[in-house]
């Protein structure tokens, strides 16, 4: 297996940012045939994700798609934007940054073992390339909509979930919706600061075979 991640290897650093290069709007996959295509793959090849893969994956999730109003590639509840992307990779894990179309570095190190042991040790957790985490400020929605705040997160994880997995499949990408996992668990191995809830994992590569 290759020792460095391509997101590092390929990628301008600003700063302690990792740029991500612009999101692609062309392609010869239409959505339909994307939602016709798409299914749960659990079996990853081990090959890394290109930087492009990861930058594409990421502007699906929560990328700027209407600068002058800072709106998203997913809808969001009164604009309020509480989701945060986190990627996670074998070098370690990173925060999507959707202004700065960037990756923060987190953590260093191959966390996705824990991942896995705090997911029921679901195998698809650990031997994924890349596991995007998607998590929520419920609190900072929760000052507009009070107690419906949590539902909402709930709804926009899965706006994001979909978004990524037609975006893979467009790339010939697979990955899995995972929802079982301990909450607690997931958030000490990825160091979640208090604020943030983890609602889905979404490991995602090349489907094996
Ligand atoms: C909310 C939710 C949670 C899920 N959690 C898991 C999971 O923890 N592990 C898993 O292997 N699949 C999980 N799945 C994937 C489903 O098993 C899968 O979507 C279903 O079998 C239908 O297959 P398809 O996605 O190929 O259409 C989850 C799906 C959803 C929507």
């Amino acid at each position: 297996m290759p020792t460095v991640m391509m997101v590092r290897a390929d990628s301008e650093r600003d700063g302690e940012l990792i740029a991500l290069p612009e999101a692609k709007y062309g392609g010869s996959m239409t959505v339909a045939e994307a939602v016709e295509k798409r299914r749960s793959h659990r079996a990853f090849a081990e090959w890394a994700l290109s930087v492009e893969q990861v930058a594409q994956l990421c502007w699906a999730a929560q990328g700027i798609t209407a600068e002058r109003e800072g709106l998203r590639a997913s809808p969001s509840a009164g604009g309020m934007f509480p989701m945060i992307v986190f990627v996670v990779d074998r070098e370690g894990v990173y925060e999507y940054l959707p202004h700065e179309h960037a990756l923060r570095p987190m953590i260093e190190g191959d966390l996705r073992p824990q991942l896995q042991a705090a997911s029921l040790d679901q195998p698809c957790v650990g031997n994924a390339p890349l596991c995007m985490a998607i998590t929520a400020d419920i609190d900072h929605l929760a000052t507009k909509y009070g107690k419906r705040a949590e539902r909402y997160c709930i709804l926009e994880a899965g706006h994001i979930a979909q978004n990524v997995f037609l975006q893979a499949t467009a790339l010939d990408l697979g990955g899995v919706a995972v929802g079982a996992f301990e909450d607690d668990r997931v958030a000490e191995a990825l160091k979640l600061p208090p604020n943030l809830k983890i609602f889905y994992l979404l490991p995602l590569g090349y489907p094996a075979g």
